[in-house]
């Protein structure tokens, strides 16, 4: 097992730009995807979805679907296998919408009632479509609000504690020269990756052999063997290429309907999802209702921080959007509340979407950061500076690194901050009122244990098999460099085998943990390697193979407030005639640990900031309280940032190896789109004079 202190050649793969291996087989469409792959006898799933918000499935009228051309099968709760639900998978209980069709009870609008089964699936839609389902309704509610009733404080989580608590909040409000009291709420908003989920099962020599879009193939095949009480080696996931995650893609109702389907059919069975599907079967964000008080003294010195939070889960579910974790590592006051209260509706179970929690929390506190630079007369980043911590303001812990106020003198150096009038509302532009943003953004750097196995093969070159999964971010690539640095060799020599669950227990591309977990366990299976092939002798034809489980280096990793840093950049536009707001340009420095692959690296922070402009100006589900379903769930309705919304953005970092990483990686996933719509909201501000406390900043609510 290799140590993080262990001298370590390095040949300088990592750190270069290197193009993704598998960006030919993408652009020629030689890479196939979970739906594109074709197998003998294959089936199509296509899924019925409730259309009422709350009640009981009375009738599933199968009879005239079953007779029509192709029909295999409609599977529904009245004739469905029964699956298990009492059980902890890789990321705790189940969402109970794993558990298709175990009951008649309907709790929101869009939950799992039927799978029609058909040769194609063009007949399978068209029975589903046809498919008449019988319902006794049940008055709904689905009215998210700040502070209404049902809203409550969960139970701490190991992940995070619910509320945290230091010294006399209400003491410190009163003796602060300056105070904000606000007000924020961002709206419900979704992750629709590009490749919609879609998943094949078939029983294959007594296995479960499955394909399926997903962000970790280890994970899936674990919780399907808990599902359907099998031996975990007899499930099979792959899931070699996916277009998108971004938290949509964990375990989700189409891979345990095309298992369930193929069990009972004794045929290989695909079920895709529609884009309007996945608004409501495969997670979203909540909305969040968010106030913050801060008081501080003249001099912009925090006394008291006060952030509580709210979003909603499901009546069948909890999960909690953590807006107010964000700021416990961020600003230290001599009193510290923060509090993640939710509330229970007749709705889909929120689930983690980019950021969860950092994203709608940042955009709530930096905002009111920049409120409170405007009350005490100070500019935003020197109101940074003098609350920048030394230890973790609710931990104590010391921090591995923090290096955000770089970011913030290396940003304001590019960006042209020093030019800044911080007056509002003074800049013209013909129609046009100018003006600049800046936020803060962080990330929580974790690692999680992953196991890999590197050969060395007869002809010189290596392999590499890890259960990691490249959702589009680079990683197969990412992984390749650090193993050639590892061995020493040119990445050339490298084939990186990733997600296929047999290659053994390993992290999910989640988190910002994916690729730092498994650059993690692959570094150790070389230096196990190198040891084996130390010992010298020749190498069989079957290659010398070394694996690596980090499991316990990884637990054994001091207790540290371990994080990414960085600082947020906008320029707008503000039409004083329709309300719009452009943006003009964005910058985006990070301190995010040892980068990988810089070309790559920066898509991925580029991405994270297009979609904090996206939620700063465009994204809102709406939910129509009659039926308690979307109005326009899909992706004409859901507005969201077009190509002609965006601006040139600019992404770069700050050297920040995190000291107890092998590889120096902290993890990039996420912090990209934190802090970035609080950027360009306080633009809007310094724009026009006017806060905008509510996402998105629509043309409507600007005029
Ligand atoms: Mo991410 S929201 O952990 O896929």
């Amino acid at each position: 097992m290799t140590t993080t202190t262990e001298p370590r050649a390095v040949t300088g793969a990592v750190g270069a730009a290197h193009t993704r291996l598998e960006g030919w087989d993408k652009v020629t469409g030689a890479a196939r995807y979970a739906s594109e792959i074709p197998f003998a006898e294959l089936t199509h799933g296509w899924l019925v979805l409730s259309t009422i918000a709350r009640g009981r499935i009375r009738s599933v009228e199968s009879a005239p679907v079953l007779a029509m051309p192709g029909v295999l099968a409609v599977l529904h709760h009245g004739n469905a296998p029964r699956v298990s639900g009492d059980y902890t998978g890789p990321l705790g209980s189940p969402d109970p919408i794993l558990q298709v069709f175990q009951h008649d009870r309907v709790p929101h609008v869009g939950w799992p009632v039927a799978l029609v089964v058909a040769e194609t699936p063009e007949q399978a839609r068209e029975a589903a479509e046809t498919l008449i389902v019988r319902y006794d309704e049940e008055p709904h509610d689905v009215a998210f609000s700040p502070g209404r009733p049902g809203m409550y404080t969960p139970e701490n989580s190991p992940m995070s504690a619910a509320e945290t608590a230091k010294g006399d909040l209400e003491a410190e409000l009163d003796a602060s020269a300056v105070v904000v009291d606000a007000e924020y709420t961002t709206p419900e908003e979704h992750h629709s990756p590009l490749e919609p989920h879609a998943a094949m099962a078939r029983w294959d020599s007594g296995r479960l052999e499955v394909v399926d879009s997903n962000q970790g193939s280890r994970f899936v095949a674990d919780e399907l063997a808990k599902l359907f009480s099998l031996d975990p080696d007899s499930v099979r996931v792959r899931s070699e290429h996916v277009g998108g995650g971004f938290g949509a893609k964990a375990t989700r109702p189409h891979v345990v309907l095309a298992a369930m389907a193929a069990t009972v059919l004794h045929r290989p069975v695909r079920v895709v999802l529609t884009r309007r599907q996945m608004f409501s079967v495969v997670g979203y964000r909540s909305p969040t209702a968010q106030r913050i008080r801060l008081g501080a003294d003249p001099d912009g010195r925090l006394r008291a921080f006060d952030h509580q939070a709210e979003s909603l889960t499901s009546t069948v579910h909890e999960f909690i959007e953590r807006s107010a974790d964000f700021g416990r590592p961020m600003y230290d006051a001599e009193a510290h509340y923060t509090v993640n209260r939710v509330v229970p509706l007749d709705v889909p179970t929120p689930s983690w979407m980019r950021a969860p929690g950092e994203a709608p929390g940042s955009f709530a506190l930096e905002s009111a950061l920049d409120e409170l630079a405007e009350k005490c007369a100070m500019d935003p980043i020197a109101l940074r500076a003098r609350n920048e911590p030394e230890v973790g303001p609710v931990s104590g812990l010391p921090f591995s690194s923090r290096r955000m106020l770089a970011c913030f003198e290396e940003g304001a150096r590019r960006f042209g901050w020093a030019d800044r009038d911080p007056r509002p509302g003074t800049r013209r532009e013909g129609r046009w009122l100018l003006g600049t943003g800046t936020a803060a953004a962080t990330f929580p750097s974790g690692v999680a244990p992953s196991t890999a196995a590197v050969t060395a093969e007869a002809d010189g070159t290596f392999t590499v098999r890890i259960t990691a999964a490249d959702i589009g971010t680079g990683a197969r690539t990412a992984l390749a460099l650090v193993a050639a640095d590892a061995l020493e060799v040119a990445p050339e020599r490298i084939h990186m085998k990733i997600a296929d669950s047999d290659f053994g227990p390993a992290m999910i591309a989640g988190g910002s943990m994916g690729t730092r977990s498994w650059a993690w366990a692959i570094t150790a299976a070389v230096s196990e390697l190198r040891e084996q092939l130390a010992l010298g002798g020749g190498i069989p034809p079957q290659g010398i193979t070394a694996r690596s489980d980090t499991g316990e280096a990884v637990m054994a990793l001091a207790k540290k407030e371990r994080h990414t840093f960085g600082a947020q950049f906008a320029e707008v536009a503000v039409d004083i005639a329709s309300g719009e707001v452009r943006v003009r340009r964005m910058l985006g420095i990070f301190a995010a640990g040892r980068i990988v692959n810089p070309l790559t690296a920066r898509s991925q922070f580029i991405g994270g900031m297009t979609w904090g402009l996206s939620m700063a100006l465009h994204e809102e589900a709406v939910r129509d309280q009659a039926s308690g379903g979307h109005v326009g769930a899909d992706l004409a309705g859901y507005h969201f940032a077009a190509h002609a919304d965006v601006p040139p953005i600019e992404a770069d970092w700050v050297d920040d190896p995190d000291p107890d990483d092998p590889v120096g990686i902290k993890g990039i996933g996420e912090v990209g789109i934190v802090g970035a719509a609080a950027a360009i909201a306080n633009a809007v501000w310094h724009a026009t004079g006017v806060r905008h406390r509510h996402l998105p900043i629509r043309p409507d609510r600007v005029l």
